[in-house]
């Protein structure tokens, strides 16, 4: 073995991979994550540890030379990205031709950088996108223990009909419930009490300073501050930032070799060194994840991985879209970041799930948007690419088409009561609709397809998934609970049967 051995290695630093740690710290299991990312906890001189969203800086993108923000643009002036210096920073926008993902990077994965929706899917849409899991197990135990675990809070109803931040929300909700369709208050893991203060001026204001993707300063209980303190308080899980695993490989005896390469954080290749693991856990996120098998497999390293590695990859039917508002319907210059009621059109026969989400520009944008979720049945697939040494997705355009029939029949119906119109001018040319990128990327390494109902690596013993690659596609609803309550129904198992306490 490697002179640098842990009996279990968790990849990531997300949700599946801040459970699965906890849950072995906790059994007394000795435990070391890696995670590519840096450690958010270091402020710079002005007290601030993120980035500003509206003039950010290197600490807001992953090693580019200029922002990418999901809004291009505004009246088609490029004034959302900003030239800086390549940089560790938190949020990536990995590019696949017609697809763009968006991940976080650092200790806590996509929590640094979301938009803290805590949403539970439907149930029988649960049961039908994973039915052989038991969703009386997983809604009165899992579901509610995870969102115990994650710090789950709900805005107050009262101080939401009166508070400047949302306006916005407001009146989204008066366009959809005058079409004749319900909304519904999303629960959060930002703090909603921190948020009032916020408004009130007593606190630093972090939500109502437009921070979201770029890393939230104050407020949000991202998993740094919940399942990943909790795992390195049991005194067994140590994580190591800016060690990115590179390939997998495993020796005779069943021990797993990790190639990990450590960068400072400017990127400079501090070195590449070798450990080792008995019990391997991969939680590097759906892109990371499949990528590290799809390439373990096509390089022959772990040769018995089969087809179903790679395949089975959604975007949740993203589809981000913009109405125009009437002037009588100004939304102020105040939107907070998070996002606090969706448009719940789930049960048509083509189903919607809409976050009304904000614009935080600073300035009254005369625009609602919202970021759709929709059942789109397209699937893409990762195939290894040799010259690149990367995993490449296969997704077409076109496979974004069923997401926007799907969100243009509800806001074809909102604009036609209202007498409004699509916004043309917020994605970089004159599209309504955009499906070219997705926050909720799911699957690679399907739940009982690349491995089994416990996210066991086929053709592996001790080789586990535990990330948002184990979802097929799609969940209904924003993902992260989904994928936190998962992990922890796959590690309960795992560690009854598979791990000996040591
Ligand atoms: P996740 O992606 O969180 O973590 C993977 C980690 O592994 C990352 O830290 C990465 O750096 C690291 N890694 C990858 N490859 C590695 C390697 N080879 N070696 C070492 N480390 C590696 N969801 C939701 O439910 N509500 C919401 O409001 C939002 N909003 C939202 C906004 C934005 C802007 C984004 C980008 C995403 C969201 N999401 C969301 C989605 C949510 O954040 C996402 O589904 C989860 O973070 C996925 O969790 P995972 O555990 O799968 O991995």
């Amino acid at each position: 073995a490697a002179a640098d051995h842990s009996p279990a290695v968790i990849i990531g630093t997300g949700y599946g991979a801040a459970v699965t740690a906890l849950r072995l710290g906790a059994a007394g299991v000795p435990t070391v994550m890696l995670e590519m990312g840096k450690l958010w906890n270091d402020p710079a001189e002005d007290g601030t540890t993120f980035s500003d969203m509206l003039s950010p800086d290197r600490r807001s993108t992953w090693f580019k030379d200029r922002t990418e923000a999901p809004l291009a643009s505004f009246l088609w002036l490029d004034v959302a990205n900003h030239d800086i210096d390549p940089y560790a920073g938190v949020l990536d926008r990995v590019s696949f031709g017609d697809m763009s993902v968006y991940v976080g990077r650092g200790v806590g994965g996509g929590s640094l950088v979301n938009g803290a929706m805590a949403v539970i899917p439907k149930r029988s849409y649960f049961e039908e996108i994973l039915p052989r899991v038991d969703a009386d197990e997983m809604y009165g135990q899992y579901f509610p223990l995870a969102n115990s675990m994650l710090g789950t809070n709900h805005v107050d109803p009262e101080w939401f009909e009166t508070s400047r931040a949302y306006r916005f929300a407001r009146v989204s909700r008066k366009a959809a419930h005058r079409a004749g369709f319900r909304t519904t208050f999303v629960p959060s893991v930002y703090d909603f009490d921190y948020m009032r203060r916020e408004e009130a001026e007593l606190v630093p204001r972090s939500a109502l300073a437009s921070e979201v993707v770029y890393g939230n300063n104050h407020g949000k209980r991202s998993l740094d501050k919940s399942y990943l303190a909790a795992a390195v308080g049991t005194g067994n899980v140590t994580i190591r930032t800016l060690s990115e695993v590179r390939d997998i490989t495993r020796q005779q005896d069943g021990t797993y070799v990790l190639e990990v390469r450590r960068i400072d954080e400017l990127g400079n290749v501090l070195g590449v060194h070798q450990m080792s693991a008995k019990h391997l856990f991969l939680g590097a996120g759906s892109l990371g994840s499949t990528e590290l098998l799809v390439r373990a497999r096509d390089t022959g390293k772990l040769p018995e991985l089969g087809e179903a590695v790679g395949r089975g990859w959604g975007t949740n039917g993203n589809v981000m879209l913009g109405r125009a508002n009437h002037a009588w319907d100004p939304v102020g210059p105040l939107e907070s970041g998070m996002p606090a009621l969706g448009i719940d059109a789930w049960d048509r026969p083509d189903p919607v799930f809409a976050e009304i989400a904000p614009v935080p520009a600073g300035l009254e944008t005369w625009a609602s948007l919202y970021l759709a979720i929709t059942r789109n049945p397209e699937r893409g697939t990762f195939r290894y690419d040799p010259g690149a040494d990367r995993a490449v997705l296969q997704w077409d355009v076109d496979q974004g088409q069923p997401s926007i029939d799907a969100a243009k029949r509800v806001f074809d119906r909102i604009n036609s009561v209202e007498g409004t119109s699509y916004r043309y001018d917020l994605f970089g040319d004159t599209r309504a609709f955009e499906t070219r990128f997705t926050y909720h990327p799911l699957g690679g390494l399907v739940l009982g397809e690349a491995t089994d109902l416990y996210g066991r690596v086929a053709g592996y013993d001790n080789l586990y998934v535990t990330d948002g690659s184990l979802i097929p596609g799609s969940t209904g609803v924003n993902p992260f609970v989904t994928i936190t309550a998962l992990a922890e129904r796959n590690i309960a198992r795992i560690l009854a049967e598979d791990v000996r306490r040591t």
